[in-house]
């Protein structure tokens, strides 16, 4: 039987390398847009919301907490319960760079749809990152990919992504960190 605890601890794990950039790219964002102001067929490309401090932020912290989790991985296993699995190089790599990609993909979709920056599109603004990350990831690292989420933890993923997302988003315009709460 695969114990739920493990799945839970090893999914949350397995995509902290992609939940924290989007995080750091809300604390550090700002600067200059990487569509430079640009518009295409009457609307920006990307927005203002999308910067490259932002975004090199994200993958730099991203990256960084992926070297710190190896460190560390060995050590946790020792103590839990449950075996924590190392990140690859590419996969260092592909997490955060996917869940930048992903986000930024989302901002493209939403300005074609004539959405404003910061209007909220449900499930898009949640999963556009998760998407990009693992999509990402399973066609550079097909096989630790299928090692680590395949499949109860990919469902948890999926599932329970978009509740975290909307959470942390909540804090963040709570601290005034933020100027919409999604
Ligand atoms: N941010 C950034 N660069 C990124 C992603 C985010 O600088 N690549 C910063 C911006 O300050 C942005 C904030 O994080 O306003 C929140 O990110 P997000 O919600 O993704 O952007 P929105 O402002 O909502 O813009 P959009 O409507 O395009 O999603
Ligand atoms: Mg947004």
């Amino acid at each position: 039987m695969v114990s739920l605890v493990s799945v839970v601890v090893v999914a949350v794990w397995a995509m902290l390398p992609a939940y924290v950039p989007n995080n750091a790219a809300v604390l550090a964002g700002g600067g200059s847009p990487i569509d430079g102001g640009r518009t295409w067929r009457g609307a920006r490309v990307l927005g203002d919301g999308k910067t490259w401090r932002g975004t090199v932020a994200g993958v730099a912290v991203g990256v960084t907490l992926a070297v710190v989790q190896n460190f560390a991985a060995a050590p946790l296993t020792e103590v839990g319960m449950v075996t924590l699995p190392t990140f690859p190089v590419l996969a260092m790599v592909t997490l955060p760079v996917g869940a930048m990609l992903g986000d930024i993909a989302a901002s493209f979709l939403k300005r074609r749809l004539g959405e404003s920056r910061g209007s909220a599109v449900p499930g898009l603004d949640q999963l556009d990152f998760v998407v990009f990350a693992l999509g990402l990831t399973a066609l550079v690292v097909p096989g630790w990919f299928v090692d680590v989420f395949w499949y109860e933890r990919l469902l948890f993923v999926v599932v329970v992504t978009p509740l975290l997302h909307l959470s942390t988003n909540y804090l963040a315009y709570k601290l005034d960190l933020k100027s919409v709460p999604w």
